[in-house]
């Protein structure tokens, strides 16, 4: 019988470096069947093989036997790049395709260049698909294979000032529902695992400066941006998860014998994406995150009489 073979995108940095490094350790590769071994080793890939330093560095931190790990370039918005990393797979198949390149972008949506839109849809939706079209044919074709894809709670509920990666992760839901519903006959099982605030590089590496060129929104929305950023900031100290936590959750989606399509990082969020579901019309979620978000300033109840009008006031420091 042949061994699981893992090949995970966007492991430079953050989920995907701990993931790699998690998979390429775990002594008792408790994910697969234990009576496979030896292993192959884990296809860590990277945008640009200049930025392994800290992986291996890591790696030999943590022990990581030799050969337990292989770095491969792959930069998901080159179809070239994701063909020529299938290719250097020697085992000549992948059992487990881990999607978790991605990219963020924050700011006003005026202020955000059409560059900096078009390269983080292309890494994160484009590039997840250009990623899925290389390796799941022939997941197909064995009718065998699991693909796990970084989530997150932005791509279940919009927020502010992130309208561009949250239609980006919006769109990687339902690339992988879609895909959810059409596969198990195939015995294809695709799993989104869902991550509230991870600590790792991903603010430093947004595309573009943080925020963009704030002179080019109006002054309103530029106080609302400081607020948010005082809330984002909040946020990552009060509730964001360490990577190493994040990875334990891909594992039990990896050991599941039937793997759900969600799995979720952290329970924290879950009560604004059931208000989402419970009222279809917006309103509830909308003036909740509102709040949550502009948390000192008045907003008025999401009740059934602010359906169709959600009367969410600015806040009156907004005010010109
Ligand atoms: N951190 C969070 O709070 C959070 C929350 C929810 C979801 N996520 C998701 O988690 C995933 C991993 O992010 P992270 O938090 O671990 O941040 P990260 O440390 O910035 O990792 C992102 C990885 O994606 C890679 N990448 C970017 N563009 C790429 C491309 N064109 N081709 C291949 N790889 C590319 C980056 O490589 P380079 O270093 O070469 O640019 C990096 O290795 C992303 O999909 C993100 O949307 C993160």
């Amino acid at each position: 019988m042949d061994r699981t073979v893992v090949l995970i995108t966007g492991c430079s940095s953050g989920i995907g470096l701990h993931l790699a490094l998690r998979l390429a350790s775990d002594p008792s590769r408790s994910f697969k069947d234990p009576h496979l071994l030896p292993e192959p080793p884990v296809y860590a890939t990277l945008r640009d093989l200049r930025a392994q330093g800290p992986l291996w560095e890591a790696a030999r931190a943590r022990g990581c036997p030799p050969g337990s790990l292989e770095t491969l370039q792959l930069d998901v918005r080159d179809a070239d790049s994701v063909a020529a990393a299938r290719a250097r797979v020697t085992e000549g198949r992948v059992d487990v395709l881990v999607c978790n390149a991605g990219r963020g972008l924050l700011g006003p949506l005026e202020v955000h260049t059409a560059g900096a839109v078009g390269s983080v849809l292309d890494v994160n939706v484009t590039g997840t698909v250009r990623t899925l079209q290389a390796f799941l044919p022939d997941m197909k074709r064995r009718r065998s294979g699991r693909i796990l894809v970084t989530g997150s709670m932005g791509g279940l509920m919009g927020l502010p000032f992130n309208a561009v990666y949250c239609a980006s992760k919006f769109a990687i839901e339902g690339l992988c529902e879609s895909l959810a519903v059409l596969l198990p006959p195939f015995g294809v099982h695709v799993s989104l695992i869902e991550c509230g605030p991870v600590r790792t590089a991903f603010l430093e590496k947004q595309e573009g400066v943080p925020g963009g060129a704030l002179d080019g929104a109006d002054a309103e929305t530029r106080v609302l941006f400081s607020c948010y950023q005082r809330h984002l900031e909040r946020i990552f100290r009060e509730a964001a998860q360490d990577p190493e936590e994040v990875t334990e959750v891909f594992l039990a989606a990896l050991r599941a014998p039937r793997p759900a399509l969600r799995y979720f990082s952290t329970e924290s969020f879950l009560p604004l994406a059931h208000l989402r579901l419970a009222d279809p019309s917006g309103c509830s979620y909308v003036a909740a995150m509102h709040r949550a978000v502009f948390a000192d300033e008045p907003v008025e109840e999401a009740t059934a009489s602010d359906r169709g009008d959600p009367g969410l006031r600015a806040p009156p420091g907004a005010r010109q």
